[in-house]
């Protein structure tokens, strides 16, 4: 009998326990259009940090980072349910795929068969089409511990959205005890097609509300950067940043050269480029940093990309509303979006980005609080 009682006393205290070290939590997060239920997950680590992601479009809604006094704060932009991403949302903290990034015109060949793909940013197609990876439900699998983490998965049919292939997609956010967030995103095929994942997470790193980002101070590992043509894909040259306003290989602030005359800056309305990193091997390298000066707060960028695109949110135009009602202005979020270069589908002198069956999309970045 007595040991009947120690044993039920034994399993209370073990569920207990269980509860209080659980990383990772699910809530509601409402209901689509079409009726299905998203859920959103909040990812802790033991210095505070909270990562909440939702399965629908694998939207981080929001990230809490210490200042430099230890105050954790919310610096991501974003909304508060599932209904305000799906009424429409600047792909704020979405994955992004099958293609990040533009292809021109829509349309691109693999073994001499063109695929059309709907155009949905002027003549060109932008982040996979009207509905992306960012506006489907994943499937979700929590896996709770100390570094909390999140797999998603999403089939992508053969034909969804123009492209060749049924694509099996996996995307992994580990939230890390030394305050980081890594996603590793993997991919196969059945059939020959281009893949090219990202995440758009908008950054204000003095605080989601904040306001502008042009005083935050940004250095890129990027001796290059792809010029454009005025719908944003890429002429085919690399050109050195040397000279000119696209050079942040030394710490420089976003909103220094932002007004500069400038025919790039011009055709982006800003910075809406993608630079090449100096170091082209596929290792885990640290490409980016960014600073905030009020805050203190500083965010270093590592990936096995070779590029990467820096928007300086200049399409954000104070019509969006975040979570607690505020209105986001003009440049009041940066992205840095890491990937292969825009439009590679259709320049053979870019890295490829041709998956064929059998072989396996990789990817890795982490985005790091100092
Ligand atoms: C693109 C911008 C675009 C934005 C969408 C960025 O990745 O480069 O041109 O407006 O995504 O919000």
């Amino acid at each position: 009998m007595k040991f009947k009682y120690w044993l039920i006393l034994g399993v209370m205290m073990a569920c207990t326990q269980k509860k209080e070290t659980a990383n990772i939590e699910k809530t509601d997060f409402g209901v689509l259009a079409d009726g299905s239920k998203a859920d959103l997950y909040t990812l802790k680590n033991a210095n505070g940090m909270e990562v909440k992601i939702t399965n629908y479009g694998g939207i981080i809604t929001s990230w809490t980072a210490p200042d430099k006094d230890g105050k954790y704060e919310n610096i991501t932009l974003g909304y508060s349910t599932v209904e305000d991403y799906e009424k429409g949302s600047p792909y704020f903290g979405a994955l992004i795929g099958r293609y990040g990034n533009r292809i021109a015109g829509g349309k691109f060949s693999i073994d001499g068969e063109t695929y059309q793909l709907p155009t949905n940013d002027g003549p060109n197609s932008l982040h996979g089409g009207d509905k992306g990876f960012d506006k489907v439900l994943w499937a979700a699998t929590p896996e709770d511990g100390e570094e909390p983490k999140l797999k998603l998965n999403y089939t992508s049919k053969d034909g969804e959205m123009g492209y060749p292939g049924t694509l099996e997609v996996t995307v992994t956010y580990t939230l890390q005890k030394d305050n980081s967030l890594k996603i590793d995103y993997e991919a196969t095929t059945d059939k020959a097609t281009v893949v090219n994942l990202t995440n758009h997470a908008y950054f204000n790193l003095a605080g989601a509300q904040a306001g502008s980002i042009l005083n935050h101070e940004l250095s890129m590992a990027a001796d290059r950067y792809l010029p454009v043509n005025a719908t944003l894909i890429p002429t085919g040259e690399l050109r050195p940043v040397s000279g000119t306003v696209f050079d942040f290989t030394t710490s420089t602030k976003i909103g220094e050269r932002i007004e500069a005359e400038d025919e790039q800056l011009g055709f982006g309305k800003g910075y809406d480029h993608c630079w090449v990193f100096a170091d082209s091997s596929n290792s885990l390298k640290s490409v980016a940093t960014v600073f905030e000066p009020t805050t203190g707060r500083t965010l270093e960028v590592l990936t096995t990309e070779p590029a990467i695109q820096f928007y300086s949110g200049n399409f954000l135009t104070g019509d969006y509303t975040g979570k607690a009602g505020e209105k986001y202005p003009h440049r009041s979020g940066f992205c840095l979006e890491t990937q292969h270069y825009p439009d590679s589908p259709n320049q053979s002198t870019f890295p490829s980005t041709l998956l064929k069956p059998g072989e396996t999309y990789k990817s890795t970045t982490i985005y790091k609080f100092q």
